[in-house]
């Protein structure tokens, strides 16, 4: 498997697995695919960046994941998607990204990463894999989603200052 920066002709394979994934609404795919986009695209903040997990004998894209730098704040960027075809999970794949992504922003001088999530059931696995990768609750907001499904704040300290 390598990690590469998203390319063009790469969206149809992550449509297919935002929709495969089973948890994220329309709205939601919708939302996604609007800020994985090629770099360069003129009506897409140039902070959103996305990095696919790809087998290298077949060329098939596994998972994807989408950050950016939070605006209005120092070195602190957000994990804004991250997706594993079904067939791929649980093998690793989600977990290099995501070392792939520590690495990268901390060359950019990240001192911290923040995800935000829902707490409803059927995102459990991902809330269990942030806290496996050191991410801790620091906030939640109550109702926020939906009543009863509040939004859960992750974070994880990339450097000390
Ligand atoms: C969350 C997700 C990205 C994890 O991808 P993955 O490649 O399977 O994850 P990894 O194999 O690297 O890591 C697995 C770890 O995550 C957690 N985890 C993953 N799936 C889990 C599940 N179904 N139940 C409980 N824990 C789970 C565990 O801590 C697991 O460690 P273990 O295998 O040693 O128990 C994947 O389940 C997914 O794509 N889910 C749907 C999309 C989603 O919810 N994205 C997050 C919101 S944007």
């Amino acid at each position: 498997m390598e990690i590469r920066k998203f390319l063009r002709g790469d969206r149809d394979a992550i449509s297919r697995i935002l929709l495969d994934a089973g948890v994220f609404t329309e709205e939601e795919i919708a939302c996604a695919m609007e800020m994985v986009q090629e770099p360069g695209r003129s009506d897409i903040p140039p902070e959103y960046e996305s990095f696919c997990a790809v087998e290298k004998e077949t060329g098939q894209i596994l998972g994807f994941v989408c950050i950016g730098e939070a605006a209005l704040a120092e070195g602190v960027y957000e994990l804004y998607w991250i997706a594993v075809r079904p067939s791929a999970q649980r093998k690793g794949v989600a977990s290099a990204l995501l070392k792939f992504v520590e690495e990268y922003v901390a060359k950019d001088k990240c001192r911290m990463i923040v995800i935000e999530t829902s707490s409803c059931g059927r995102y459990e696995p991902s809330r269990a894999f942030y806290r496996k990768h050191g991410y801790r609750q620091v906030a939640q907001v109550s109702d926020f989603y939906s009543v009863g499904d509040d939004k859960l704040i992750f974070t994880k300290k990339i450097r000390q200052s």
